[in-house]
């Protein structure tokens, strides 16, 4: 094999495929689908936005300037009003959108009814305070009703937002603001996080005294905290939307406006604005979530345990089950308060039929032990889905078992900020699932791993991701920085690929495996190994909870893996155990990949997203001076890795 391409190595038997008596039920069930999307991909993704309530019909379905797309041109349509009004119109007004559950134990359901009522208030409050379809609002708020309001709001008006996730912090939010060019910040008096109180309204007021771009400032009272006030600036919520009319009609907006910005912070540099329009990307998040889900608008009680502050919550939150008539749990705590059954008792408590959540969460569910699920009635669940990261075979399997009892399909989607919706997925009628592989493209998506030279590779091989024909849900730019969008994303195999920044492999059978970013991609004596394998075949060893591992530099090799593990349960790690697991990843999938150092630790240093922090380990590995912790979800633990590391 050459040096440019990513080995293949792990390899995986089980394959598991849909029960009978789900594919019976399934949305989408005949294979066929599959070639009739390929076949026609414009006339399947239309079909799809066809259901949706358009004001005005489109002229082109299409338009592919690469790397420039648009989706139903000339179009028009509005967002709040497919996922509020139309349900009311239909006559389901009555029917729950969301059961919000606040960490404390307080609850509130939301009928589609009033959450329109409350949407078109709100958006009469911010045509009030001089809001105007095509300004930029900020957005801080916790996972509370008033987030999806807000979005909702700005939908109704044609006002994009810019959801900052409230564990962020004030500079984060001052670079947010100041490049979206936005005056309007919406945010909370206060957070409940673990049972403790966030200062939100501090961190705002600080941002606030960083940039003086923010004019109007609206404050949601969640908490009851005592704020500072700046009178003329600050407004609280709850005055406003007194004695507003619920009436508000929808702005229709063309297909190609801007619906969001979400930022992402790339590996360096600002963060990018990735910029979401209207008509294509509700296409999608609506078509995947009905899809991908199996959702029965009738029967379904639906949870995306994500936060809305990232891409999954805007679009398999709010948009796409919404767009779904879906009725959803939205639950704004931590998974571990007051107990680490938390989501177990959601679940019972409301009668969870689909959960969707991240590895990282499941990892951490397998460390906590299997006695929090078994504690509590899950025979609702029929449908799970991951996201987020690759999920270990041995993390799939648990799942399976523990939280779908055996009967539950997994579905694995792969996507990202950037492709707005699901790209890369099982459907759960039709596909026989393995352990930790996304398996196959969406209909109509055409994704192809290539090498080096961008050449797709044999069932087999393995290498990059690309995706090779536009989505409606693609991202249309970067926010005031179109030289960087093509950069970034559409120069590695010239502007008609879309190169993702993933390694991926195909298997025999020609399924997609996904190996994590290709930064990191590890190079030992010249083989290109993935984290990711080498971290599946660790966490496949009954004891591993979790791994992480990172190439350091080796005058021999290259790069030697180093292996940064935590044990399930109270188990504390020896040299015998260490020897024993890197036996394991040898035996698992072969001697090149067996780490070279392995060092058992309490936890493992995450994003506020919950994805691993490998460049900080790879900066441990390497003895190397740490580089800023402050947007780690668990900075404490990274000084504690690096003093066992340099007692090692
Ligand atoms: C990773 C989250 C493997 C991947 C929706 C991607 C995954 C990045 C998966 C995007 C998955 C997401 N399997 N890797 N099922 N889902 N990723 O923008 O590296 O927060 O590029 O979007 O997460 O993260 P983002």
């Amino acid at each position: 094999m050459s040096d440019s391409a990513i080995e293949n190595l792990y390899s995986e038997a089980r394959v598991f495929p849909p029960p009978e008596e789900f594919a019976r039920q399934a949305n989408v069930s005949d294979p066929a689908v599959y070639e009739e999307a390929d076949e026609d991909w414009q006339g399947w993704w239309e079909q799809h936005a066809r259901a949706l309530r358009w004001m005005r019909d489109w002229d082109a379905t299409v338009e592919w300037s690469p790397p420039h797309v648009k989706w139903f041109v000339g179009g028009q349509l509005n967002v709040s009003d497919n996922c509020l009004d139309r349900h009311i119109d239909e006559g389901h007004g009555d029917q729950v959108a969301f059961h919000w559950e606040g960490e404390p134990g307080d609850a509130r359901d939301l009928t589609y009814r009033e959450l329109r009522d409350e949407v078109a208030r709100f958006a009469n409050a911010l045509k009030g305070l001089g809001v105007g379809k095509g300004d930029p609002v900020t957005i801080y708020l916790p996972m509370i009703p008033e987030l999806p309001v807000a979005m909702l709001a700005c939908a109704r008006i044609g006002a994009p937002h810019s959801v900052i996730f409230a564990g962020f912090s004030s500079q984060s939010v001052v670079d947010r603001v100041e490049d979206a060019d936005s005056h309007v910040l919406i945010t909370a008096d206060g957070a409940y996080r673990k049972g403790n109180v966030v200062a939100l309204k501090d961190n705002a007021d600080k941002a606030m005294n960083m940039t003086d771009l923010i004019e109007t400032c609206v404050v949601v009272g969640r908490t009851g905290e005592d704020v500072a006030w700046t009178e003329g600036r600050d407004h609280w919520y709850h005055e406003l939307i007194e004695g507003q009319s619920p009436d508000c009609p929808p702005e229709p907006m063309d297909a190609e406006d801007v619906l969001y910005i979400l930022y992402t912070s790339g590996t360096t540099g600002k963060p990018k604005g990735i910029v979401h329009t209207t008509g294509g990307y509700l296409t999608q998040v609506a078509v995947t979530h009905r899809l991908v889900f199996d959702l029965k608008a009738e029967s379904d009680v639906y949870w995306c345990a994500a936060d809305i502050g990232w891409v999954t919550g805007h679009s398999y939150i709010v948009y796409g089950p919404l767009a779904n008539r879906a009725t959803s749990v939205m639950y704004e705590g931590a998974p571990d308060h007051p107990g680490k059954d938390r989501f177990w008792e959601i679940v019972e408590k409301y009668g969870v039929s689909i959960l969707y959540t991240a590895p990282t969460a499941i990892r951490a569910f397998m460390k906590w032990g299997s006695e929090h699920p078994e504690a509590h009635d899950l025979s609702t669940l029929r449908l799970l889905g991951s996201v987020g990261e690759p999920i270990n075979p041995e993390a799939w399997m648990w799942y399976h078992e523990h939280i779908g009892g055996g009967r539950a399909p997994v579905v694995d989607t792969w996507w990202q900020t950037e492709t707005g919706g699901i790209m890369i997925t099982p459907l759960p009628g039709i596909t026989a699932t393995k352990p930790g592989s996304a398996m196959t493209p969406f209909p109509g998506v055409k994704a192809v791993v290539v090498d080096e030279e961008g050449k797709a590779v044999p069932p087999g091989g393995g290498g990059y991701l690309t995706l090779q024909r536009p989505w409606p849900g693609m991202l249309r730019t970067l926010w005031g920085d179109d030289e960087r969008y093509q950069q970034t994303y559409w120069s590695r195999f010239g502007p008609e690929i879309y190169f993702a920044g993933d390694g991926a492999k195909l298997d025999e059978d020609g399924h997609i495996w996904l190996l994590g970013r290709v930064d990191d991609v590890m190079n030992v004596s010249g083989h290109r190994i993935s984290t990711t394998e080498v971290e599946s075949a660790l966490v496949d060893h009954p004891l591993v909870a979790e791994a992480a591992v990172t190439g350091r530099s080796d005058p021999m090799t290259g790069q030697a893996i180093a292996a940064f593990v935590t044990l399930r349960g109270d188990r504390k790690g020896d040299d015998a155990l260490a020897a024993e697991l890197r036996e394991h990843v040898s035996e698992r999938i072969g001697k090149i990949a067996r780490p070279a150092n392995l060092l058992f630790t309490d936890d493992l240093p995450k994003t506020r997203s919950g994805k691993i922090m490998r460049r900080l380990l790879k900066d441990i590995a390497e003895g190397r001076e740490l580089g800023d912790v402050t947007t780690l979800a668990n900075a404490d633990i990274v000084s504690q890795i690096e003093a066992s590391s340099k007692e090692e």
